[in-house]
């Protein structure tokens, strides 16, 4: 059961503009404490609709791209196309973080970036070793994963098997009528509390969030399967047995990904 990422950032790719791309670029900016990419190279696992490479090529560096889902491969190759990138400065292409022999193709990178993918592989611990192992000695590794929010994120699977196993317009429903619970839930939530602008503002301000929409995101969300997740404590873990300092993090006590900027130390 895998939900198709691609179709969904197809959305994104044709509302995307230039407001969108600031965002996203001053989110890479602010996580990686740089003002430019230039002589860096970047490979970003999972591109989905492309924003993020086209933002690093945009910065200054050598990028290459790869997604399983073809259809997240298109959003991206036509926003290398729609902004005139060439094959030097920018690759795009198909492939799987998981097959290991297709990542051998790969020299070192300065910075891997893979934002929301390696939970969303099957095999969440191997993804993030077959990541990590693309990293120059020195470089940074930008990940983002799900947080483990214990029986919460039980419930979120069983959501997302029951969406992916749907067929539509039922899933297309069945998400509708959750948004609704989740929003009324949240907003009642705010209203006791006195301050339902604060609940409902972000809502308005979406662009914000990494230059995203609330609509593609809340489908990315429900759809999005397979589905692991992990706590901060278990990434640092798992990556400073492999040599990794964790330099910057963003993690949240709720529903969402913890973000992570990781220092490959020099031996
Ligand atoms: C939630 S989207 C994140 C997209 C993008 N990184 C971003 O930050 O907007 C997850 C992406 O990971 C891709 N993906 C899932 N499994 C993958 C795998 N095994 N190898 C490469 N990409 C994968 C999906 O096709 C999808 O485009």
């Amino acid at each position: 059961m895998r939900f198709g990422f691609g179709k969904n950032w197809k959305k994104l790719v044709s509302i995307l503009d230039e407001d969108r791309i600031v965002e996203a670029e001053s989110s890479i900016k602010s996580m990686l404490s740089c003002e430019n990419l230039k002589d860096k190279s970047f490979i970003d696992i999972g591109s989905g609709s492309g924003l993020f490479s086209l933002v690093a090529a945009r910065l200054g560096a050598k990028v290459n791209s790869f997604d399983y889902d073809i259809n997240s491969v298109e959003c991206t190759a036509y926003l290398k196309n729609k902004y005139n990138f060439n094959d030097d400065i920018w690759k795009v292409e198909q492939g799987d973080v998981l097959d290991k022999e297709y990542l051998s193709k790969y020299d070192k990178h300065n910075i891997v970036y893979s934002w929301g993918v390696l939970h969303h592989t099957g095999e969440m611990w191997d993804a993030i070793e077959n990541a990590s192992d693309l990293v120059k000695e020195d470089g940074l590794l930008f990940i983002a994963i799900y947080n483990d929010q214990g029986w919460k994120s039980t419930v979120w699977t069983w959501i997302k098997r029951t969406y992916n196993f749907l067929p539509w317009p039922l899933n297309s429903v069945f998400s509708l009528l959750l948004f609704i619970t989740v929003f009324t839930i949240g907003f009642l939530k705010y209203l006791i509390l006195l301050k339902p602008m604060t609940y409902i503002r972000p809502y308005f301000n979406y662009k914000k969030k990494r230059g995203m929409n609330p609509f593609i995101d809340w489908t990315d969300w429900v759809g999005g399967y397979p589905f692991e997740v992990a706590t901060p404590d278990e990434i640092i873990e798992f990556l400073g047995k492999r040599k990794f300092s964790l330099i910057k993090s963003v993690t949240i006590s709720s529903l969402g990904c913890n973000e992570f900027v990781f220092n490959k130390n020099k031996s």
